[in-house]
């Protein structure tokens, strides 16, 4: 196989992500979502091999057996699904996939196989071993789903010549592929699509230490100068997410080379995380619009989420993928079946006293 020439990743136009700034302004600098200017850097902080991807042990563990296994038997691995929420490393994850097979990566997203047509283009280029990569799987048009099956478990699709009651469908061999899915909502893909993947990767919101060691290998990359206790803090700061660490450290750098030297010490990068409105538990303005209109404006719930999108002027596939997945590992927001409720330590984190009987009471 290593005979198959590398392509350049490049991401296609269609790979914009679903959810984009709307009605309130956003504050571009935590919105976990990738900028077009920004990609670049992204594409040098990337890493490139499991061992240098950091966090996310279990995936890594998983995903290295899956590769290795297959390797060792000489087949293609199985197809692999990779989810969570924005900016944790679901793209770099599909290229490291890639790169640990020996192969070529070919990328493409759900939104861009708007016919079957688009997706069996896709499929009959492939060569053996190749890994395609579908962003956004969720939102691949119907049609082509029902072909990805096929090819997904056979290598084989029907392509249909004609239109009308001439139309005829000839079958096409594929050669052996495997399949990397990355969905921000797991749940919104169909039954059949999901048990067609052999190995799905929960990606989990990293935690502060593993945010600091991507914060302190950035800094190595973009050669900046910068204090233990510094990284430590924006790493606390960065809502989970390695995205959001690599861009604060941007932003601090920016405070650190215009207000003093470029030395980066734990005042510079405070002062500078109050200027981007990067709250102590790393919200930013859209999480912290989404809390009051919970908790002020409704009460501290149960509400929808339509409402709450309503409320602060966003998409509600917004609030539901971006927001509230943090909102909920930080222990501030509950699902409940009537709508989400807000815990204590949510009106505590406005600054509010909760009314009695409000979850999480007690424990804070
Ligand atoms: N484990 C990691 N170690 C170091 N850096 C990481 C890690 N995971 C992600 N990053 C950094 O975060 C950036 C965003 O990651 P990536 O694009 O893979 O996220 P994603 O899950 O695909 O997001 P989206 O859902 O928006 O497509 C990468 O450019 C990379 O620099
Ligand atoms: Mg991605």
């Amino acid at each position: 196989m290593s005979d198959i020439e590398k392509t350049e990743f490049s991401v296609p136009d269609g790979l914009a992500p679903a959810h984009k700034p709307a009605g309130i302004e956003r504050n571009a600098d935590v919105d976990a979502s990738a900028l077009a200017g920004e990609q670049e850097v992204e594409r040098a902080l990337r890493p490139k091999s499991l061992q240098e991807f950091i966090g996310q042990p279990k995936v890594r563990e998983q995903l290295s057996l899956v590769l290795t296994g297959a390797k060792n038997r000489g087949v293609t691995p199985d197809h692999v699904l990779l989810s969570g929420p924005p900016g944790l490393g679901k793209t770099t994850m599909a290229m490291i996939i890639a790169q640990e097979l020996g192969t070529s990566l070919r990328m493409t997203s759900g939104p861009a196989l708007e016919r079957a047509g688009d997706l069996a283009a896709m499929l009959s280029n492939l060569m053996e071993g190749d890994v395609l990569f579908i962003d956004e799987i969720h939102r691949i048009a119907r049609p082509a789903e029902e072909m990805l099956y096929m090819a997904m478990e056979d290598f084989r699709i029907d392509v249909i010549v004609g239109k009308g009651p001439g139309a005829t469908s000839i079958p096409l061999d594929i050669p052996p592929f495997t399949l990397v899915g990355a969905t921000t909502r797991a749940g919104m893909l169909t039954g059949p699509l999901r048990d067609r993947f052999g190995f799905t990767a929960q990606m989990e919101f990293y935690g502060t230490e593993d945010l600091t060691r991507v914060i302190t290998r950035a800094a190595r990359i973009l050669d900046v100068d910068i204090d233990d206790d510094a990284a430590v803090e924006i790493g606390s700061r960065s809502r989970g997410t390695p995205r959001i660490a690599n861009r604060l450290l941007r932003r601090v750098r920016d405070y650190a080379d215009v207000m003093g030297n470029g030395h980066i010490d734990l005042q510079a990068a405070q002062g500078a995380l109050e200027v981007f409105d990067v709250d102590e538990r790393g919200l930013d303005r859209l999480d912290r619009e989404v809390l009051h209109a919970l908790v002020v404006g409704h009460g501290g719930g149960p509400v929808g989420v339509n409402t709450l999108a309503v409320a602060v002027g966003e998409e509600p596939s917004t609030v539901e993928e971006v927001c509230e997945p943090y909102l909920v590992r930080a222990g501030m927001v509950a699902r409940t079946g009537r709508g989400r409720v807000a815990t204590a330590s949510a009106w505590q984190h406005l600054g509010l006293t909760p009314p009695e009987g409000t979850i999480g009471q007690g424990l804070f």
